[in-house]
């Protein structure tokens, strides 16, 4: 029985976000304040949410997998912050708030983006899993480098910026999305599992969620960035049409684009029949997902 809401877990992060920042041992303490100013402005949770859950549906402990969750958030956090430069999709509003170059400038925002990155690894390995499983924060390690690296979600914002200003086809914008946020969705749902130290199979059907749920949360993205509110969203709407990207929106249409999520969606919830009645909150989750409105 699932004794965690949505708002348990919510608290859960955002409780302990701030003392994973390390304390700044010299004056110029900018570019802490800048990483958790990002952190803490809010977000959905989502990624840290999925770590959290995976444990438990797998039947783990979910306090212990906290930093796991927090780690990954961080870099998800990190991966905003550089989205959101000038170089890059150059917006200025990000969590309902100024993106972190508008407020620190561009060279902090940088190095909060890899103060944040680099800390993610130091969190898990001082993980009270990492003291008695280290074989399990090996894997996350591991896990985490791969799927937020080059052949990961950086992979992803690679393919993206390449396709700005073209049309590209619809097997390139498959790999864009599950690159770019698939990855680290994936890498939630992994992580979660691992923690509970998951059997293949829990954790083959975890990915196949997540890989659905991920592709979907970026069609939706793509979509909101049309016809989102920004007060709701808490970004800039219309950024994506403004820099030429490629989006299942600009391909397709909107109709189409909602169809292909949708779908992907029921894909998602399918593949959690391996967990039967425990799936409820991640069933759940993916369906309010592909209603979301921010
Ligand atoms: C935004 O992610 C970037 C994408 C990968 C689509 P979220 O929509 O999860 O952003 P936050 O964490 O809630 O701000
Ligand atoms: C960003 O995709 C994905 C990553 C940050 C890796 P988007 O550029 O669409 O995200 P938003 O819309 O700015 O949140
Ligand atoms: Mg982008
Ligand atoms: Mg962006
Ligand atoms: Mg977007």
């Amino acid at each position: 029985m699932n004794k965690y809401t949505f708002d348990d877990y919510y608290n859960m992060v955002n409780g302990c976000i701030d003392k994973y920042v390390p304390v700044c041992n010299f004056s110029e303490d900018i570019v802490h304040e800048a990483m958790k100013y990002s952190l803490s402005i809010g977000g959905k949770r989502i990624r840290p949410m999925l770590v959290l859950e995976f444990c438990r549906v797998c039947g783990g402990d979910v306090e212990s997998a906290v930093p796991f969750a927090v780690a990954l958030e961080m870099i998800h956090t990190y991966s905003l912050i550089h989205d959101d430069l000038p170089c890059m999709d150059d917006d200025d509003i990000r969590r309902g708030k100024p993106s972190c170059h508008i407020k620190y400038g561009e060279a902090f925002a940088l190095l909060a983006g890899d103060g944040l990155l680099t800390r993610a690894f130091g969190i898990i390995a001082e993980s009270e899993i990492a003291e008695k499983r280290p074989d399990i924060a090996v894997k996350a390690i591991k896990a985490l480098s791969e799927l937020s690296g080059v052949n990961g979600m950086i992979g992803g914002q690679v393919v993206d910026l390449v396709n700005e200003n073209r049309s590209a086809p619809i097997e390139v914008l498959e790999v864009l999305d599950s690159l770019k946020t698939g990855a680290l969705i994936r890498c939630a749902a992994y992580l979660g599992a691992i923690c509970a130290d998951a059997d293949e199979e829990k954790i083959n059907a975890a990915q196949l969620y997540a890989g659905n749920l991920g592709y979907a949360f970026q069609i939706v993205d793509d979509i909101l960035d049309v016809v989102g509110d920004e007060n709701l969203l808490g970004k800039p709407i219309g950024s994506d049409a403004e820099s030429g990207k490629s989006t299942y929106v600009s391909l397709l249409g909107l109709e189409k684009a909602r169809e292909a999520a949708d779908k992907l969606t029921d894909d998602a919830v399918r593949a959690l029949e391996k967990f039967g009645n425990e799936a409820d909150f991640l069933k759940n989750l993916a369906y309010s997902l592909a209603k979301r409105k921010h």
